[in-house]
């Protein structure tokens, strides 16, 4: 099996941060999945509506974390997960995680490490880091499956970026 392909974007400022997010959003489609990742106040959030915009949510997007699920209307449903208060697995099963994981719309999720074994194996991975200034950030893209592949390569193709291995 060949090593998931990694895409690496450098970040300068939030609105840079929701650029990528459009354009990764105006892509996605039902049952796409995107786990974010990175310390808090990384720009995970950010990021989120930045995906929000591409597809076409209008309401405002923020952080979901006392309703671990906020739903937004867009071109597909946008389920936007914070999964940073939670305990556990148990936790999450208990909320209904899984169905909105692949299911009627596009799963966002914010501490995806929280409830590791939920997560479905096709997933485009994001991990925001900080980068050596205040405003930058490395954003990484690592895609497991085919069409998280296909999404990861269309949006290197939108930015002029190419995937490594
Ligand atoms: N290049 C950048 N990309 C994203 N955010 C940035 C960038 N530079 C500075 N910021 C700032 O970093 C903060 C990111 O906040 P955000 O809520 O998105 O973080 P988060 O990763 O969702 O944190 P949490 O784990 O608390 O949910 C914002 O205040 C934003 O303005
Ligand atoms: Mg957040």
């Amino acid at each position: 099996m060949s090593a998931a392909p990694v895409l690496d974007m450098v970040s300068h400022s939030p609105d840079e941060t929701r650029r990528v997010g459009a354009l990764l959003g105006a892509l996605l489609a039902t049952g796409d999945v995107l786990l974010l990742e990175g310390r808090l106040g990384a720009g995970k959030t950010v990021f989120a509506q930045g995906v929000a915009i591409g597809l076409g949510v209008a309401d405002p997007v923020t952080s979901p974390t006392f309703t671990l699920i906020h739903e937004h209307a867009g071109r597909v449903p946008m389920y936007h997960v914070d999964l940073y208060r939670l305990a556990g697995d148990t936790d999450a099963a208990l909320i209904g995680l899984q169905e909105y994981l692949g299911g009627n719309g596009v799963a966002v999720v914010e501490w995806p490490e929280r409830a590791a074994g939920l997560m479905p194996p096709e997933h485009l991975r994001i991990v925001l880091l900080p980068g050596e200034e205040d405003d930058t950030r490395l954003i990484r893209l690592t895609a497991a499956g085919n069409r998280p592949r296909e999404l990861q390569g269309a949006l290197a193709r939108g930015t002029g970026l190419r995937p490594t291995v």
